[in-house]
């Protein structure tokens, strides 16, 4: 019964707390690693248990996840129907990463009479809009215990503030006409002035209740903004935030499982790693953690020939949620004219003719269809046919397991800068759709 409520309760958010929930849970996920502990925790306070992947898999309740690498993870309802027999898998996919400075290796070094951290970009971020902010560390750090043993955990040093000052522009008078970031040389951050001593750096790194001869083997650590998210406007219409992209689809996914009861089709989230950067490893998109995931649940389910599982994909939809591109009021020219995407004018349907975006009309006409039931306003999004189109998830979920999907998202400005903005009602109205999505039985479309 207190689950009963507590869900109810959550249900009942008004779109201006779910944007609050959202800063919550942005502030609670400095990198990939954190995002995932906190869905994790989100998780189990609904009642959804763990599968490791190493161990068997037996179908006891209904809602269960499993992480893969620390940074990504799927979680899912199973059906009620078999999926071979039924419409197969409804999977909602987002990423969990987002461009940051990472620590090099051996990051620590004195210059100047300054302590420092080599960095090195990761993904493609304004790397200007990181000068003079407050940042701190985070990340996981792997240590070997006296005895030999290898363990990890999670860091979040937010005690101590560090920056990257940029240049006065007494030394560099043409910063505003020309202020190109060398990537080596004016990313570097400052820690403090020279004298830590070794043992207090350690003491630092090692965190509380940890022997001091524990010995760092190596880490997994970004520099990150100190500031918290906040809404802004004249009626707190914007969320101002890092990482929105694309903890905002991370957040509107999980939050539509947790308040869906599932349905006759098995509904699936999953929310991968390394997408800023091509999707390529163990547990990105173009891994196969996914398709991995999906022959465990057809075998959980009684599935075990592989036709019957290419059935089941076979009428199974994707929807992968990114951030869209609103127009900038500054900037009209970069948009296609008659396809400006506003903030507030709901979730975004993304095209692109050479398949940078997975949606086909079909698979538009279906997210369309949920944005009509759900009560929610949808827009079209297609680049200027002179610019690059950017990509995401959706083509490579697409190709990996051959099923149809739509690439979605809410409208952002400022994609990819330390500071981004979107929209308290898109994020709502996006939780509300796919949590239509997840409820409602699949509308198949009837060829003439
Ligand atoms: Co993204």
């Amino acid at each position: 019964m207190a689950g009963q409520r507590k869900k109810e309760k959550k249900m009942n958010l008004s779109a201006t707390e779910f944007a609050q929930d959202l800063i919550r849970f942005v502030d609670a996920s400095p990198t990939p690693y954190h995002a995932i502990q906190e869905t994790k925790r989100r998780l189990q306070e609904a009642g959804f248990q763990e599968l490791k992947e190493s161990e068997r898999w037996f179908l006891k309740g209904r809602k269960y996840y499993a992480v893969r690498g620390g940074t990504s993870l799927i979680a899912f309802i199973i059906g009620s129907e078999t999926p071979a027999l039924y419409n197969g898998f409804k999977i909602v996919g987002a990423h969990t990463d987002s461009p940051n400075l990472k620590l090099k290796p051996n990051y620590a070094y004195t210059q100047t009479g300054y302590l420092q951290f080599g960095v090195e970009p990761y993904g493609g971020g304004v790397w200007r809009t990181w000068l003079d902010r407050d940042l701190h560390v985070a990340g996981r750090i792997v240590f070997r215990a006296p005895d030999g043993r290898l363990f990890s955990r999670l860091a979040n040093m937010e005690n101590v503030t560090v920056s990257i000052p940029g240049l006065a522009i007494h030394l560099d008078r043409e910063v505003n006409e020309n202020g190109a970031i060398n990537n080596q040389t004016d990313l570097p951050a400052i820690v403090s002035l020279e004298n830590v001593d070794s043992d207090t750096f350690n003491r630092w790194l090692l965190g509380p209740g940890l022997p001091a001869d524990t010995k760092i083997v190596s880490t997994a650590l970004s520099l990150c903004d100190n500031q918290n998210g906040t809404l802004s406007g004249f009626h707190n219409e914007f969320i101002r935030s890092g990482r929105l992209d694309d903890l905002a689809s991370c957040h509107q996914a999980i939050t539509a499982l947790v308040n869906t009861e599932g349905s006759r089709e098995t509904c699936v989230v999953s929310l991968c790693d390394h997408e800023e950067v091509g999707s390529g490893s163990a547990q990105g998109a173009n891994g196969p953690f996914l398709k991995n995931t999906l022959e465990r649940i057809a075998e959980m389910m009684g599935i075990t020939n592989v036709s019957d599982f290419q059935r089941a994909l076979s009428k199974s939809f994707c929807i992968s949620s990114d951030m869209a591109h609103a127009a900038h009021p500054n900037h009209p020219r970069k948009e296609e004219p008659r396809h400006i995407i506003k903030i507030g004018g709901g979730p975004v349907i993304k095209w692109n003719a050479d398949q940078r975006y997975a949606t086909t009309d079909v698979s538009a006409a279906i997210f369309a269809n949920v944005c009509d039931i759900a009560g929610v306003q949808y827009q079209t999004f297609v680049s200027r046919s002179d610019a690059r189109c950017g990509s995401t998830i959706g083509p490579i979920t697409a190709k990996e397991l051959g099923i149809p999907a739509v690439d979605v998202g809410i409208p952002m400005l400022a994609m990819h800068s330390i500071r981004e903005q979107c929209g308290v009602n898109d994020h709502f109205a996006m939780e509300k759709a796919f949590e239509t999505f997840f409820s409602r039985e699949r509308e198949e479309i009837t060829e003439l």
